[in-house]
């Protein structure tokens, strides 16, 4: 692995997450448990392997949870620091709003959202080898038609922006995690809203600035949609997504303390448990993030769903894809099918709503 030394972390966790509604509506994206502890831990504990220890943290919406949970971060063996913007920034406009806490020369930022398993000591050996003025993680993946792609030449130098297509010339995404040269975090206009995806990155491209690419096609998830959220738990409760901040060993579930699952529960496909949540009598769990506190009573299916804090399943209702918000209630009999989402503290009353007639 490279060298990280003299290298200056920033995360963004300032978005409003509205994606993950209503689960963001109590908690930012990045506090959301994922696979037992808030998500942001295990990018975190990622930073801190690669030998990185100053993280500024770019914080907006629901800032002060943020240094409620970690504190000055010298329990993770970080100096952590928050920056609050008074008003959103957007991603470009956050990393200006940082410049002041800078130290470093290269300073990594990250999206707050995502996980990943590049190699951060080879992604600043490549800044630091190419002099570039920023390096972006680009990630290779199977479909890059939903995402904006970044064409390189073939010493890897960033050519071209484009937006989404159906069929776009190459298959290198922006990863959402960066290297800068901080001189170049000082350009970024100060005290407006500003891109980086939509504006500092063309503006840099254009007046000639040398951007890199380093092309990686290890784990990469975007945890910023329910289902992606989901998969992303079950990832690093499985080992499958790269952690060292995941509470226990990797397997097919991870039952919290004072979590109680019934012996004829099935809990598995990476499911989360989570602290004195219940798990009844033959109610299946699968592939599922259950919040502290929540409820799946007898008979239940609970498959690749979220359940916020205390919510609560009745018996034999089925719930596959489906997001229900703190304390919010499906009576039993019910069946909830992708992408349906319960508002916190409501409650669907018994055999109230299913996707088939075969009750
Ligand atoms: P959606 O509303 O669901 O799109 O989620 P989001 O608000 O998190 O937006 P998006 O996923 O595009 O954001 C990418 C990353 O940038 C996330 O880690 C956000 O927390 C962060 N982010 C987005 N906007 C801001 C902002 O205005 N300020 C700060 N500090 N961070 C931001």
């Amino acid at each position: 692995m490279e060298s990280t030394r003299g290298v200056d972390a920033v995360v963004l966790v300032g978005g409003k997450g509205t994606r993950l509604r209503p689960l963001t509506l109590s908690a930012p994206k990045p506090m959301l448990p994922t696979a037992g502890v808030p998500f942001l831990s295990h990018l975190l504990s990622r930073i801190r392997a690669a030998g990185i220890t100053h993280v500024v943290l770019g914080t907006s919406y629901r800032a002060e949870v943020f240094e409620e949970y970690f504190g000055d971060g010298s329990a993770l063996g970080l100096e952590l620091e928050y920056v609050v913007e008074a008003e959103p920034l957007d991603t470009a406009g956050a990393i200006r709003n940082v410049y002041d806490r800078l130290r470093a020369e290269d300073v990594v930022v990250f999206n707050g959202d995502i996980l990943s398993g590049a190699d951060l000591g080879e992604l600043v050996g490549t800044h630091r080898k190419t002099g570039a003025d920023v390096t972006l993680h680009l990630q290779r993946v199977a479909d890059p038609s939903r995402f904006g792609s970044v064409l390189t030449d073939p010493s890897g130098r960033v050519t071209e922006f484009l937006e989404k297509t159906p069929n776009p010339p190459t298959d290198q995404i922006n990863a959402g995690c960066y290297v800068f040269r901080r001189s170049v975090i000082g350009s970024i206009p100060e005290g407006r809203p500003v891109s980086v995806e939509r504006e500092t990155f063309p503006g840099l491209l254009g007046s000639g600035a040398h951007m890199q690419g380093f092309v990686d096609s290890s784990y990469w998830l975007d945890v910023g949609t329910p289902e992606a959220f989901v998969r992303g738990s079950a990832d690093l409760v499985r080992g499958v997504a790269p952690t060292s901040a995941l509470p226990g060993a990797p397997g097919a579930a991870l039952v919290l303390d004072g979590a109680d699952v019934h012996g004829s529960a099935t809990v598995d496909a990476g499911a989360t448990v989570g602290e004195r949540a219940v798990v009844a009598g033959g109610a299946k769990v699968g592939g599922s993030v259950l919040f502290d506190d929540a409820v799946v009573e007898a008979g239940a299916t609970v498959e690749n769903s979220v359940l916020g804090r205390g919510a609560r399943v009745g018996a034999r209702t089925v719930l596959r894809g489906v997001v229900l918000g703190d304390g919010a209630s499906v009576g039993a009999d019910c069946e909830l099918l992708d992408g349906a989402r319960v508002w916190p503290g409501m409650s669907l009353p018994d055999g109230s709503v299913r996707f088939s007639s075969d009750a």
